[in-house]
């Protein structure tokens, strides 16, 4: 957590002074389903602040033919359709002429999972791309040449890999310095410190008898922060206790 503190820090000092703005290239089947969650709130507001840049790639520019062709059946037999090594290459190859990148991400539901660490250091990062996972996959050679990190966002199968896309961005953009308001409210956000958060309340302090917590209105700050970290070990004792292995 210090370690990610003091990068963050050194991000921004950096990012200020060589006034440098992250880039995230999404390669997609599907570019309009992955485009709305960029355009709302916070990520948009990074976006207009020229603190990330996010592009969208089509895939099916890249087709090894005028029919668009990008994928083919299973070698071995099998249903679904595999991505190509092709179009893939000739898409990461013309991105990878324009500029180096830190990391090349696969979407997959094959992959470890996505966590706040993961989302910690790749938010250090200055130019990644996402290769977004369909139908059954691509071939196993691009994982092997081309992909530096392979990214799940959970136990579950989606029937793309966009929406993994756009929540790795998501949670990678939000911890760019600058983004959030308040800088270290991203810091202290759950999972920062391998604990949920603690609960919050806003008024009425009594709402039709459910009362708030009396220390959350004394004014003792130092009584507060002890609360709240208590609060913080109880709830993911209770709901996530692996949390704390
Ligand atoms: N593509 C399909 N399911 C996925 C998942 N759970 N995580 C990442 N990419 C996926």
């Amino acid at each position: 957590m210090l370690n990610f503190l003091q990068a963050n820090l050194k991000k921004q000092y950096l990012c200020h002074y060589l006034k440098n703005t992250m880039r995230i290239d999404i390669i997609t089947v599907s570019p309009e389903l992955i485009k709305s969650p960029f355009e709302h709130s916070i990520i948009k507001r990074a976006i207009d602040k020229k603190l990330v840049e996010v592009h969208f790639h089509n895939l099916r520019d890249y087709a090894i033919n005028a029919y668009g062709k990008i994928d083919d059946t299973p070698f071995g037999g099998g249903a679904g359709m595999v991505l190509m090594i092709e179009p893939i290459e000739k898409c990461i190859s013309k991105l990878q002429k324009e500029r180096d990148y830190d990391e090349i991400i696969y979407t997959t539901p094959d992959a470890k999972a996505l966590n706040q660490q993961t989302a910690n250091s790749l938010s250090l990062a200055e130019n990644i791309i996402i290769l977004t996972g369909h139908y059954k996959g691509v071939d196993q050679r691009v994982r092997d040449l081309f992909i530096t990190k392979e990214i799940s966002i959970g136990d579950y199968v989606l029937s793309g890999g966009e929406l993994a896309a756009a929540v790795i961005s998501d949670a990678i953009i939000r911890l760019i310095p600058g983004v959030i308001g308040d800088e270290m409210s991203a810091l202290t956000d759950s999972f920062q410190d391998n604990l949920l958060a603690p609960e919050v309340y806003t008024r009425p302090a009594n709402y039709k008898g459910n009362k708030v917590p009396d220390v959350l209105l004394s004014g003792n700050f130092k009584k507060i922060d002890i609360w709240r970290e208590n609060n913080a070990i109880a709830r993911t004792k209770r709901i996530r206790p692996d949390l704390l292995d």
